[in-house]
């Protein structure tokens, strides 16, 4: 391949000339109109790049946040495209819809080689339906504005939905690049990982992660846990957790696969000691960080990060790993008093002799927020969920309905 777009020479020549629509993840954090972390739009470039060069008229569809199918100022697309124009180093036309006027004049537009974004997919009420009859309503549409389907979107290939999906059954469809190369990691991660394998789970919601929990048992050797959804498993284990995020309907669950690790041979850890406060971080107060052990939080405070005694056990298991995957930060780590967990281990996983992941859009957010090289990491993936399902096992739609 060596173009490194992943898409073949044969379907490159079949969409010269022809208006393609590319489905990328550019789901991006914003402070309002202010990217602050462009690392999926990059990601995106090469294939859009691609196809540009070899004269096709790209389209290319994208959600951003969790609008409610309609449009919100705050959700649109608008200066994400202008730095996809940017890194492209073209300009690149922007439809005010998804499949209305708008996008229908915007691609009419475009010429050989030239580039167009569709307003946030999201804004209409087609994309995310549970309808089946509502959403191939709307992937019908998308399909009109092209010729060809290429799915980019690393990101989304977990989500049923219009874009990711129905599209693909609509219309001559390729892999892109970025997909191709996401999911040769994870099979690197499941298919006979070099061991020890050790994984870190961090991040604020312990029930997004129990599929991915109960898989990993079965495969890695490590399970470091840190982040918002440790203090669930403190409270399984006896242990009060004063103000700190709990998910009470968990606590059962947690305690179950902390007695089955037990018995399947993987090691749990969780952390020793905490960085408390009384408080939330917010913008209007200088924060207080205490440490304490992690099995006396007091009853006024709340768990921010993981305190230095466990960032140093966590970074030496994983400096140890011949494979590690991490998804979730270890703390509230916008906050410099509560990053020093997150970035520890983010350190780590720079000196790993082996694979180092990062998966998910906050973690990869996380290393580049504190400043590390991404080179200095094994792959940093653009999918959180998408990973997460694919470590748990599950079947991607948007995944097999390429292979049809
Ligand atoms: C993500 O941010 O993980 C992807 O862009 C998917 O977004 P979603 O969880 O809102 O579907
Ligand atoms: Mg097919």
């Amino acid at each position: 391949m060596g173009d490194n777009t992943g898409l073949s020479q044969d379907f490159l020549q079949s969409v010269s000339g022809k208006r393609v629509l590319v489905r990328s993840d550019l789901n991006v954090p914003l402070d309002g109109t202010k990217i602050t972390d462009d690392g999926r739009i990059r990601a995106s470039v090469p294939t859009i790049k691609a196809l540009a060069d070899t004269g096709a008229r790209v389209v290319v569809t994208a959600h951003l946040g969790r609008p409610k199918g309609a449009p919100e100022e705050r959700y649109s697309l608008r200066p994400v495209a202008a730095r996809l124009g940017e890194l492209l180093g073209q300009d690149v036309a922007f439809a005010t819809d998804t499949v209305g006027d708008s996008a229908r004049e915007t691609v009419a537009a475009l010429e050989d080689g030239q580039v167009a974004v569709l307003e946030n997919v999201r804004f209409n009420p087609g994309e995310t339906s549970k309808d089946e009859a509502e959403r191939a309503e709307f992937a019908d549409q998308l399909a009109g504005l092209a010729d060809a389907f290429v799915s980019d979107g690393f990101g989304v290939v977990h989500r049923k939905q219009a874009s990711v999906y129905d599209v693909a059954q609509r219309l001559p469809h390729a892999m892109g690049g970025l997909v191709a190369k996401e999911l040769d990691v994870m099979r690197r991660l499941t298919n006979e990982p070099e061991r020890p394998y050790v994984v870190v789970l961090g991040g604020s919601k312990v029930s997004d992660k129990l599929g991915v929990i109960a898989n990993l048992m079965q495969q890695a050797d490590t399970l470091l846990i840190g982040g918002g959804m440790v203090f669930t498993f403190l409270k399984a284990q006896g242990h009060d957790v004063g103000k700190s995020l709990l998910e009470e309907d968990q606590v059962e669950v947690c305690r179950d696969y902390l007695s089955r690790a037990e018995e399947s041979g993987v090691r749990i850890v969780l952390p020793t000691d905490i960085v408390v406060d009384t408080e939330f971080p917010s913008g209007d107060r200088e924060p207080e960080p205490r440490v304490v052990p992690a099995d006396a939080i007091p009853a006024d405070a709340l768990g921010l990060d993981i305190g230095p005694e466990s960032a140093r056990a966590f970074a030496e298991a994983v400096a140890g790993a011949r494979t590690v995957f991490w998804n979730g930060p270890m703390g509230v780590f916008e906050t410099p008093a509560f990053a020093e967990g997150t970035r520890v281990v983010a350190e780590a996983l720079t000196k790993v002799d082996g694979l180092s992941v990062v998966g998910g859009g906050d973690s990869a957010a996380a290393v580049r927020t504190l400043g590390f090289d991404e080179g200095a990491f094994g792959h940093i993936s653009t999918g959180g969920g998408a990973s997460l399902e694919f470590l748990e096992g599950k079947e991607l739609p948007g995944i097999a309905v390429l292979q049809d």
